[in-house]
């Protein structure tokens, strides 16, 4: 199973391109779709409670991701990106994965990882924002993947002049991705 996380609180850009990438993941695998638009996800306090007791102490949505990720054999990331990087919203997914941490220290080992960073300018920050995403993955013991050189060095960038008309007519945001999505469905 593929588990697809939108970073955006808006149904805009970012939604768009993650989910026209789980269009053709769902040719050949199992697919899950989270977003944090209208959910609530808490930022990490650092109490070290799952540390003690191996689970969150905050309930809100990251329920979802607790049940999900272990399951998942590959991950997709999307982030608009904000001052250079990922949203708060998606840090915060990730700073609270703390929790799966706590259980198992490689809790993305054997998973495959590509991230998908769009933003306003051209060049606004997206690599940054990858770098982000690919952090994470690498930390928690995931193989990330980019769709290499040549146009997707370091995974999927979209260029969206701030709307979805834009994301749209983004001709090279869609050759990067599909470059990241071929290396990844080779290797999930
Ligand atoms: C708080 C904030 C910070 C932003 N910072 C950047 C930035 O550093 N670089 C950039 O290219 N775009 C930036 N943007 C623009 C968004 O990345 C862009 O509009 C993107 O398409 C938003 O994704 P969405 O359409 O899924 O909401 C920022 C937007 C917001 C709200």
């Amino acid at each position: 199973m593929i588990l697809g996380i939108c970073g955006s609180p808006r149904k805009q850009a970012t939604e768009y391109v993650l989910k026209k990438a789980l269009e053709i993941v769902e040719r050949s695998h199992e697919v899950k779709f989270f977003t944090v638009r209208g959910k609530t996800i808490n930022p990490c306090r650092h109490c070290d409670y799952c540390i003690k007791n191996k689970k969150c102490i905050i309930e809100d949505d990251m329920k979802f991701i607790y049940e999900t990720l272990p399951k998942a054999s590959g991950i997709i990331m999307a982030t608009p990106v904000y001052n250079g990087g990922v949203s708060a919203q998606l840090k915060a997914i990730m700073d609270r994965c703390r929790a799966l941490g706590a259980q198992n220290f490689n809790f993305l080992e054997n998973k495959v990882g590509m991230g998908i960073a769009v933003g306003g300018d051209r060049s606004g920050g997206q690599e940054l924002a990858l770098l982000q995403i690919h952090t994470f993955f690498i930390l928690n013991g995931a193989i990330p993947v980019s769709g290499g050189a040549f146009g997707a060095n370091l995974g999927a960038c979209f260029w969206s002049k701030d709307s979805l008309n834009g994301v749209k007519k983004d001709k090279e945001g869609f050759r990067t991705l599909k470059k990241t999505l071929k290396r990844f469905l080779s290797k999930v």
